[in-house]
Protein backbone atom coordinates (compact mmCIF):
# COMPACT_ATOMS: atom_id res chain seq x y z
CA UNK A 1 0.00 0.00 0.00
CA UNK A 2 2.97 2.25 0.13
CA UNK A 3 2.81 4.30 -3.19
CA UNK A 4 6.35 5.19 -2.98
CA UNK A 5 7.26 1.61 -3.14
CA UNK A 6 4.92 1.05 -5.72
CA UNK A 7 6.50 3.59 -7.70
CA UNK A 8 9.87 2.38 -7.86
CA UNK A 9 11.46 3.44 -4.13
CA UNK A 10 12.49 1.68 -1.42
CA UNK A 11 11.35 4.59 1.09
CA UNK A 12 9.64 8.04 0.46
CA UNK A 13 12.01 10.36 -1.11
CA UNK A 14 9.30 13.10 0.93
CA UNK A 15 10.59 12.09 4.26
CA UNK A 16 10.74 15.07 6.53
CA UNK A 17 13.02 13.71 9.11
CA UNK A 18 16.64 15.55 9.58
CA UNK A 19 19.35 14.03 7.08
CA UNK A 20 21.80 11.68 9.63
CA UNK A 21 25.58 11.82 10.79
CA UNK A 22 26.17 9.29 8.37
CA UNK A 23 27.13 8.31 4.44
CA UNK A 24 23.24 8.52 3.75
CA UNK A 25 23.12 11.56 5.26
CA UNK A 26 26.78 13.20 3.49
CA UNK A 27 25.38 11.92 0.23
CA UNK A 28 22.13 13.54 0.39
CA UNK A 29 22.97 16.73 1.98
CA UNK A 30 23.37 19.73 -1.46
CA UNK A 31 24.32 23.27 -1.39
CA UNK A 32 25.50 23.94 2.01
CA UNK A 33 29.49 23.75 0.85
CA UNK A 34 29.40 27.44 2.86
CA UNK A 35 27.83 26.54 5.99
CA UNK A 36 29.61 23.24 6.67
CA UNK A 37 33.28 25.39 6.57
CA UNK A 38 31.80 27.72 8.76
CA UNK A 39 31.16 25.00 11.50
CA UNK A 40 34.25 22.91 10.54
CA UNK A 41 36.00 25.89 11.04
CA UNK A 42 34.66 27.10 14.58
CA UNK A 43 35.21 22.99 15.48
CA UNK A 44 38.85 22.53 14.70
CA UNK A 45 39.07 26.37 16.77
CA UNK A 46 38.85 25.30 19.81
CA UNK A 47 37.39 26.55 23.56
CA UNK A 48 33.86 27.90 22.67
CA UNK A 49 30.68 25.94 21.87
CA UNK A 50 29.42 25.97 18.05
CA UNK A 51 25.54 27.58 17.68
CA UNK A 52 23.34 27.83 14.67
CA UNK A 53 20.47 29.99 14.25
CA UNK A 54 17.50 29.55 11.85
CA UNK A 55 14.23 29.21 10.54
CA UNK A 56 12.56 26.19 11.10
CA UNK A 57 12.96 23.56 8.75
CA UNK A 58 15.82 25.50 6.59
CA UNK A 59 18.02 22.15 7.47
CA UNK A 60 19.66 22.83 10.50
CA UNK A 61 19.47 19.28 11.92
CA UNK A 62 20.28 18.25 8.95
CA UNK A 63 23.86 20.63 8.37
CA UNK A 64 25.21 20.19 11.80
CA UNK A 65 24.62 16.23 11.45
CA UNK A 66 26.57 16.08 8.04
CA UNK A 67 29.12 18.52 9.14
CA UNK A 68 30.23 16.41 11.93
CA UNK A 69 30.27 13.44 9.82
CA UNK A 70 32.18 15.10 7.65
CA UNK A 71 34.55 16.15 10.89
CA UNK A 72 34.66 12.67 11.54
CA UNK A 73 35.63 11.63 8.62
CA UNK A 74 38.26 14.32 7.73
CA UNK A 75 40.36 12.40 10.73
CA UNK A 76 40.12 9.12 8.83
CA UNK A 77 40.93 10.30 5.78
CA UNK A 78 44.09 11.84 7.09
CA UNK A 79 43.36 15.60 6.62
CA UNK A 80 43.39 16.21 10.24
CA UNK A 81 44.58 14.82 13.83
CA UNK A 82 41.54 15.68 15.51
CA UNK A 83 39.11 12.72 15.97
CA UNK A 84 35.51 13.97 16.32
CA UNK A 85 33.05 11.59 16.76
CA UNK A 86 29.56 12.17 16.45
CA UNK A 87 27.49 11.07 19.53
CA UNK A 88 24.83 8.99 18.55
CA UNK A 89 22.17 10.90 20.45
CA UNK A 90 20.94 14.44 19.81
CA UNK A 91 19.46 16.29 22.90
CA UNK A 92 17.22 18.74 23.69
CA UNK A 93 16.53 20.75 26.94
CA UNK A 94 12.84 21.83 28.31
CA UNK A 95 11.94 24.23 31.58
CA UNK A 96 11.64 21.06 33.43
CA UNK A 97 15.18 19.29 32.22
CA UNK A 98 17.31 19.02 36.13
CA UNK A 99 21.11 19.23 35.52
CA UNK A 100 21.51 15.77 36.62
CA UNK A 101 19.18 14.31 34.38
CA UNK A 102 21.14 15.80 31.63
CA UNK A 103 24.33 14.51 32.88
CA UNK A 104 23.39 10.89 33.58
CA UNK A 105 21.43 10.80 30.05
CA UNK A 106 24.82 12.84 28.62
CA UNK A 107 27.32 9.66 30.12
CA UNK A 108 24.81 7.36 28.86
CA UNK A 109 25.01 8.06 25.43
CA UNK A 110 28.77 9.44 25.23
CA UNK A 111 29.53 5.66 27.11
CA UNK A 112 27.66 3.81 24.00
CA UNK A 113 29.13 6.38 21.09
CA UNK A 114 32.45 5.30 22.56
CA UNK A 115 31.60 1.48 22.62
CA UNK A 116 30.07 1.72 19.30
CA UNK A 117 33.43 3.15 17.99
CA UNK A 118 35.20 0.65 19.90
CA UNK A 119 36.83 -1.06 16.88
CA UNK A 120 37.65 2.36 14.93
CA UNK A 121 39.64 3.12 18.45
CA UNK A 122 41.09 0.08 18.72
CA UNK A 123 42.54 0.39 15.38
CA UNK A 124 44.10 3.63 16.60
CA UNK A 125 45.24 2.49 19.80
CA UNK A 126 43.31 3.00 22.08
CA UNK A 127 41.85 0.13 23.93
CA UNK A 128 38.89 0.32 26.50
CA UNK A 129 40.27 -0.76 29.74
CA UNK A 130 38.99 -3.94 30.20
CA UNK A 131 36.05 -3.20 32.24
CA UNK A 132 34.62 -1.36 28.89
CA UNK A 133 32.62 -4.93 28.52
CA UNK A 134 30.69 -5.36 31.53
CA UNK A 135 30.28 -1.06 31.09
CA UNK A 136 28.78 -2.68 27.79
CA UNK A 137 26.69 -5.05 29.22
CA UNK A 138 25.53 -2.94 32.13
CA UNK A 139 24.49 -0.21 29.38
CA UNK A 140 22.59 -2.62 27.62
CA UNK A 141 20.83 -4.37 30.94
CA UNK A 142 17.36 -4.19 31.20
CA UNK A 143 17.72 -1.66 33.66
CA UNK A 144 18.88 0.75 31.79
CA UNK A 145 17.01 -0.02 29.49
CA UNK A 146 13.72 0.87 31.46
CA UNK A 147 15.88 3.73 32.82
CA UNK A 148 16.11 5.60 29.08
CA UNK A 149 12.50 4.16 28.22
CA UNK A 150 11.14 6.61 31.42
CA UNK A 151 13.22 9.22 30.62
CA UNK A 152 11.89 9.54 26.84
CA UNK A 153 14.03 11.82 24.47
CA UNK A 154 13.62 14.94 26.52
CA UNK A 155 14.49 13.42 30.01
CA UNK A 156 11.19 13.04 31.95
CA UNK A 157 12.35 13.66 35.36
CA UNK A 158 12.24 10.31 37.01
CA UNK A 159 15.11 9.43 39.98
CA UNK A 160 17.44 7.94 38.13
CA UNK A 161 19.12 4.71 40.58
CA UNK A 162 21.83 3.63 38.51
CA UNK A 163 24.30 2.44 41.17
CA UNK A 164 21.78 -0.24 41.82
CA UNK A 165 22.97 -2.66 39.22
CA UNK A 166 26.17 -4.15 38.74
CA UNK A 167 28.33 -2.64 40.82
CA UNK A 168 28.68 0.42 38.92
CA UNK A 169 27.24 3.37 40.82
CA UNK A 170 26.34 6.59 39.12
CA UNK A 171 29.60 8.61 40.11
CA UNK A 172 31.46 5.76 39.32
CA UNK A 173 30.19 5.23 36.03
CA UNK A 174 30.88 8.99 35.53
CA UNK A 175 34.31 9.17 36.31
CA UNK A 176 34.98 5.50 34.43
CA UNK A 177 34.08 7.47 31.40
CA UNK A 178 35.80 10.69 32.78
CA UNK A 179 39.15 8.64 32.19
CA UNK A 180 38.35 7.06 28.69
CA UNK A 181 37.79 10.44 27.22
CA UNK A 182 40.77 11.73 28.94
CA UNK A 183 42.90 9.29 27.27
CA UNK A 184 41.54 9.57 24.02
CA UNK A 185 41.18 13.07 24.25
CA UNK A 186 44.41 14.22 26.28
CA UNK A 187 43.96 17.36 24.55
CA UNK A 188 41.78 20.14 22.59
CA UNK A 189 43.83 19.55 19.53
CA UNK A 190 43.22 15.73 19.81
CA UNK A 191 39.26 16.41 19.25
CA UNK A 192 36.34 15.25 21.10
CA UNK A 193 32.69 13.73 21.59
CA UNK A 194 30.38 16.19 19.99
CA UNK A 195 27.40 16.74 21.57
CA UNK A 196 24.13 18.46 19.57
CA UNK A 197 21.40 20.14 21.74
CA UNK A 198 19.49 20.89 18.92
CA UNK A 199 15.62 23.03 19.27
CA UNK A 200 16.84 25.22 22.18
CA UNK A 201 13.79 27.49 21.15
CA UNK A 202 11.70 24.36 22.82
CA UNK A 203 12.66 26.82 26.04
CA UNK A 204 10.49 29.04 24.56
CA UNK A 205 11.88 32.44 25.84
CA UNK A 206 15.62 33.29 25.93
CA UNK A 207 15.04 33.92 29.21
CA UNK A 208 14.37 30.33 29.91
CA UNK A 209 17.10 28.72 27.97
CA UNK A 210 19.51 31.22 29.76
CA UNK A 211 18.65 30.02 32.97
CA UNK A 212 18.70 26.69 31.88
CA UNK A 213 22.31 26.73 29.93
CA UNK A 214 23.68 28.67 32.71
CA UNK A 215 23.07 25.81 35.13
CA UNK A 216 24.39 23.53 32.94
CA UNK A 217 27.59 25.68 32.34
CA UNK A 218 29.75 24.31 34.96
CA UNK A 219 28.66 20.83 34.21
CA UNK A 220 28.86 20.51 30.59
CA UNK A 221 30.69 23.12 28.82
CA UNK A 222 34.67 22.50 30.27
CA UNK A 223 34.29 18.86 30.15
CA UNK A 224 37.23 17.02 28.63
CA UNK A 225 37.10 15.36 25.51
CA UNK A 226 33.73 16.84 25.10
CA UNK A 227 32.38 19.57 22.80
CA UNK A 228 29.08 20.85 21.89
CA UNK A 229 26.89 22.10 19.15
CA UNK A 230 23.57 24.22 19.81
CA UNK A 231 20.67 24.97 17.28
CA UNK A 232 17.93 26.93 17.53
CA UNK A 233 15.35 28.89 15.55
CA UNK A 234 13.68 32.43 16.46
CA UNK A 235 16.56 34.75 17.45
CA UNK A 236 16.84 31.89 20.60
CA UNK A 237 20.34 31.32 20.10
CA UNK A 238 21.49 34.56 19.55
CA UNK A 239 20.08 36.15 22.58
CA UNK A 240 21.34 33.05 24.64
CA UNK A 241 24.73 33.91 22.99
CA UNK A 242 25.15 37.19 24.52
CA UNK A 243 24.27 36.76 28.02
CA UNK A 244 27.61 37.61 30.39
CA UNK A 245 27.63 34.19 32.12
CA UNK A 246 27.62 32.37 28.86
CA UNK A 247 29.44 34.97 27.18
CA UNK A 248 33.10 33.49 25.91
CA UNK A 249 31.33 29.67 26.16
CA UNK A 250 29.54 30.12 22.72
CA UNK A 251 31.09 30.81 19.30
CA UNK A 252 28.42 33.94 17.87
CA UNK A 253 25.98 32.05 16.27
CA UNK A 254 26.10 31.07 12.33
CA UNK A 255 23.39 32.27 10.64
CA UNK A 256 21.55 29.34 8.16
CA UNK A 257 19.25 30.65 5.77
CA UNK A 258 17.49 28.54 3.29
CA UNK A 259 19.25 26.25 0.84
CA UNK A 260 19.90 28.53 -2.32
CA UNK A 261 17.40 28.05 -4.99
CA UNK A 262 19.99 27.19 -7.39
CA UNK A 263 20.39 23.88 -5.77
CA UNK A 264 17.07 22.62 -5.56
CA UNK A 265 16.85 20.79 -8.67
CA UNK A 266 20.34 19.08 -8.35
CA UNK A 267 18.58 18.49 -4.44
CA UNK A 268 15.53 16.73 -5.07
CA UNK A 269 16.72 14.84 -8.30
CA UNK A 270 19.78 13.31 -6.16
CA UNK A 271 17.02 12.64 -3.34
CA UNK A 272 14.78 10.76 -6.16
CA UNK A 273 18.01 8.60 -7.36
CA UNK A 274 19.14 8.01 -3.88
CA UNK A 275 15.66 5.85 -3.24
CA UNK A 276 15.13 4.46 -6.45
CA UNK A 277 15.05 1.30 -6.07
CA UNK A 278 16.39 0.50 -9.72
CA UNK A 279 19.61 2.09 -9.54
CA UNK A 280 19.33 2.56 -14.07
CA UNK A 281 16.16 3.96 -13.80
CA UNK A 282 14.19 6.48 -11.21
CA UNK A 283 10.98 5.57 -9.49
CA UNK A 284 7.79 7.09 -11.13
CA UNK A 285 6.85 10.53 -9.42
CA UNK A 286 3.78 12.55 -10.50
CA UNK A 287 5.39 15.71 -10.27
CA UNK A 288 8.29 17.03 -12.15
CA UNK A 289 11.66 18.66 -10.87
CA UNK A 290 10.63 21.76 -12.43
CA UNK A 291 7.15 21.70 -10.16
CA UNK A 292 9.16 20.79 -6.91
CA UNK A 293 11.73 24.02 -8.07
CA UNK A 294 8.53 25.90 -8.15
CA UNK A 295 6.48 24.71 -4.82
CA UNK A 296 9.95 25.77 -3.09
CA UNK A 297 10.07 29.44 -4.67
CA UNK A 298 5.75 29.54 -3.84
CA UNK A 299 6.32 28.24 -0.24
CA UNK A 300 9.46 30.92 0.05
CA UNK A 301 12.09 28.44 -0.32
CA UNK A 302 11.45 26.17 2.93
CA UNK A 303 12.79 22.92 2.58
CA UNK A 304 10.73 21.05 5.29
CA UNK A 305 7.63 22.25 3.97
CA UNK A 306 8.29 22.23 0.54
CA UNK A 307 9.08 18.03 1.05
CA UNK A 308 5.53 17.87 2.89
CA UNK A 309 3.77 19.26 0.27
CA UNK A 310 5.62 16.73 -2.21
CA UNK A 311 4.26 14.44 0.25
CA UNK A 312 1.06 15.36 0.20
CA UNK A 313 0.17 15.83 -3.50
CA UNK A 314 1.49 12.50 -4.15
CA UNK A 315 -1.16 11.57 -1.77
CA UNK A 316 -3.53 13.41 -3.48
CA UNK A 317 -2.92 12.06 -7.08
CA UNK A 318 -3.15 8.69 -6.32
CA UNK A 319 -6.71 9.08 -3.75
CA UNK A 320 -8.46 10.83 -7.34
CA UNK A 321 -6.78 8.10 -9.57
CA UNK A 322 -5.37 10.55 -12.05
CA UNK A 323 -2.72 9.10 -14.69
CA UNK A 324 -0.33 11.35 -15.52
CA UNK A 325 2.79 10.16 -18.11
CA UNK A 326 4.10 12.96 -19.56
CA UNK A 327 5.85 15.66 -17.91
CA UNK A 328 3.57 18.28 -19.39
CA UNK A 329 0.37 16.28 -17.68
CA UNK A 330 2.19 15.92 -14.57
CA UNK A 331 2.87 19.68 -14.24
CA UNK A 332 -0.60 20.51 -15.59
CA UNK A 333 -2.42 18.33 -12.49
CA UNK A 334 0.32 19.24 -10.24
CA UNK A 335 -0.19 23.16 -10.90
CA UNK A 336 -3.76 23.02 -10.86
CA UNK A 337 -3.96 21.40 -7.67
CA UNK A 338 -1.70 23.78 -6.39
CA UNK A 339 -3.75 26.71 -7.94
CA UNK A 340 -6.67 24.76 -6.12
CA UNK A 341 -5.32 24.64 -2.40
CA UNK A 342 -4.39 28.05 -2.51
CA UNK A 343 -7.56 29.28 -3.93
CA UNK A 344 -9.64 27.12 -1.25
CA UNK A 345 -7.34 28.61 1.61
CA UNK A 346 -7.80 32.53 0.33
CA UNK A 347 -11.45 32.18 0.11
CA UNK A 348 -11.66 30.36 2.98
CA UNK A 349 -9.95 33.53 4.70
CA UNK A 350 -10.69 36.44 2.50
CA UNK A 351 -14.18 36.97 4.25
CA UNK A 352 -12.69 37.11 7.32
CA UNK A 353 -10.03 39.96 6.96
CA UNK A 354 -10.77 43.50 6.94
CA UNK A 355 -9.37 45.81 4.17
CA UNK A 356 -6.27 47.06 6.64
CA UNK A 357 -5.59 43.22 7.58
CA UNK A 358 -5.11 42.24 4.15
CA UNK A 359 -2.97 45.29 2.99
CA UNK A 360 -0.97 44.65 6.30
CA UNK A 361 -0.58 40.83 4.58
CA UNK A 362 0.69 41.97 1.45
CA UNK A 363 3.27 44.33 2.96
CA UNK A 364 4.55 41.74 5.26
CA UNK A 365 4.48 39.53 2.23
CA UNK A 366 6.56 42.48 0.54
CA UNK A 367 8.95 42.62 3.41
CA UNK A 368 10.00 39.10 3.33
CA UNK A 369 7.78 37.12 5.81
CA UNK A 370 9.10 37.55 8.86
CA UNK A 371 9.17 40.52 11.42
CA UNK A 372 8.98 41.65 15.04
CA UNK A 373 6.16 43.98 16.22
CA UNK A 374 9.02 46.86 16.89
CA UNK A 375 8.84 46.93 13.00
CA UNK A 376 5.24 49.00 13.02
CA UNK A 377 6.85 51.63 11.30
CA UNK A 378 7.79 49.36 7.98
CA UNK A 379 4.32 48.68 7.81
CA UNK A 380 2.68 51.98 8.52
CA UNK A 381 1.84 51.96 11.71
CA UNK A 382 2.32 54.65 14.59
CA UNK A 383 2.78 52.21 17.24
CA UNK A 384 3.59 48.24 18.33
CA UNK A 385 -0.03 48.51 19.84
CA UNK A 386 -1.93 49.90 16.42
CA UNK A 387 -0.10 47.29 14.66
CA UNK A 388 -0.85 44.38 16.93
CA UNK A 389 -4.68 44.14 16.63
CA UNK A 390 -4.23 43.39 13.00
CA UNK A 391 -1.59 40.83 13.49
CA UNK A 392 -4.25 39.24 16.07
CA UNK A 393 -6.78 38.67 12.42
CA UNK A 394 -4.02 37.48 10.72
CA UNK A 395 -3.15 34.79 13.42
CA UNK A 396 -7.02 33.92 13.80
CA UNK A 397 -6.88 32.71 10.21
CA UNK A 398 -3.42 31.10 10.74
CA UNK A 399 -1.75 32.69 7.75
CA UNK A 400 0.65 34.14 10.51
CA UNK A 401 2.46 32.36 13.77
CA UNK A 402 4.14 34.31 16.17
CA UNK A 403 6.59 33.02 19.04
CA UNK A 404 5.76 35.51 22.22
CA UNK A 405 8.92 36.09 24.51
CA UNK A 406 7.41 38.02 27.55
CA UNK A 407 10.92 38.60 28.94
CA UNK A 408 11.78 40.72 26.10
CA UNK A 409 9.17 42.01 23.84
CA UNK A 410 11.45 43.03 21.30
CA UNK A 411 12.22 39.21 20.30
CA UNK A 412 8.69 38.54 19.40
CA UNK A 413 9.10 37.23 15.82
CA UNK A 414 5.92 37.12 13.66
CA UNK A 415 6.14 35.13 10.08
CA UNK A 416 3.73 33.46 7.70
CA UNK A 417 2.83 30.24 7.77
CA UNK A 418 3.08 27.74 4.82
CA UNK A 419 -1.11 28.37 4.40
CA UNK A 420 -0.12 32.19 4.02
CA UNK A 421 2.67 31.48 1.54
CA UNK A 422 -0.05 29.40 -0.10
CA UNK A 423 -2.41 32.47 0.14
CA UNK A 424 -0.04 35.05 -1.51
CA UNK A 425 0.38 32.56 -4.14
CA UNK A 426 -3.15 32.47 -4.76
CA UNK A 427 -3.25 36.72 -4.53
CA UNK A 428 -0.51 37.25 -6.97
CA UNK A 429 -2.47 34.95 -9.95
CA UNK A 430 -5.83 37.12 -9.35
CA UNK A 431 -3.66 40.33 -9.67
N1 LIG B 1 21.06 20.68 2.45
C1 LIG B 1 20.11 19.75 2.36
N2 LIG B 1 20.11 18.88 1.33
C2 LIG B 1 19.12 17.96 1.21
N3 LIG B 1 18.09 17.85 2.07
C3 LIG B 1 18.04 18.68 3.12
C4 LIG B 1 19.05 19.66 3.31
N4 LIG B 1 18.77 20.35 4.43
C5 LIG B 1 17.63 19.82 4.90
N5 LIG B 1 17.19 18.82 4.13
C6 LIG B 1 15.91 18.11 4.32
O1 LIG B 1 14.95 19.11 4.69
C7 LIG B 1 14.14 18.69 5.77
C8 LIG B 1 14.28 19.64 6.95
O2 LIG B 1 15.60 19.58 7.44
P1 LIG B 1 16.00 19.69 9.00
O3 LIG B 1 15.15 18.82 9.81
O4 LIG B 1 17.46 19.52 9.06
O5 LIG B 1 15.62 21.23 9.27
P2 LIG B 1 15.72 22.06 10.63
O6 LIG B 1 16.11 23.43 10.27
O7 LIG B 1 16.54 21.33 11.61
O8 LIG B 1 14.19 22.04 11.09
P3 LIG B 1 13.61 22.39 12.56
O9 LIG B 1 13.82 23.83 12.77
O10 LIG B 1 12.15 22.06 12.44
O11 LIG B 1 14.33 21.53 13.53
C9 LIG B 1 14.54 17.26 6.06
O12 LIG B 1 13.69 16.39 5.37
C10 LIG B 1 15.96 17.13 5.48
O13 LIG B 1 16.18 15.82 5.02
MG1 LIG C 1 16.03 20.56 13.48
Amino acid sequence: MNIYKEWGFYESPFNTSALQSNENGMSLLVGRDTEIGQILRRLFTPTASVTIEGLNGVGKTSLVNVSLFKAYQNFFDEETTSLFIPCGKTFQITAETTVDEFVSNLYLEIAQTLIRRSEELKNLGFNLPSNSISIDKWLNSTHVTTWQATLGPMGGGKNIETNTTNGFTESGFKVQIDNWLKEIFPNEENGAVVCIIDNLELLETSEQAKRQLERLRDEIFNLTGIRWVMCGSLGIVKSVASTPRLEGYLHNPIEISSVKRQFIKNLFEKRIKYFSTDTNQTGYLPLTIDDIDFLYEVLNENLRNTIHYCDQYCLYFVDKGITAKTNSDKSKFFLSWLQGEADSIMSSVEGQLRPRALKLFNDIITHGGIFSPSDFEKFEFNSVAALRPQVLELERVALLSSTIDESDNRRKTIQVTPKGWLTSFALRQKK
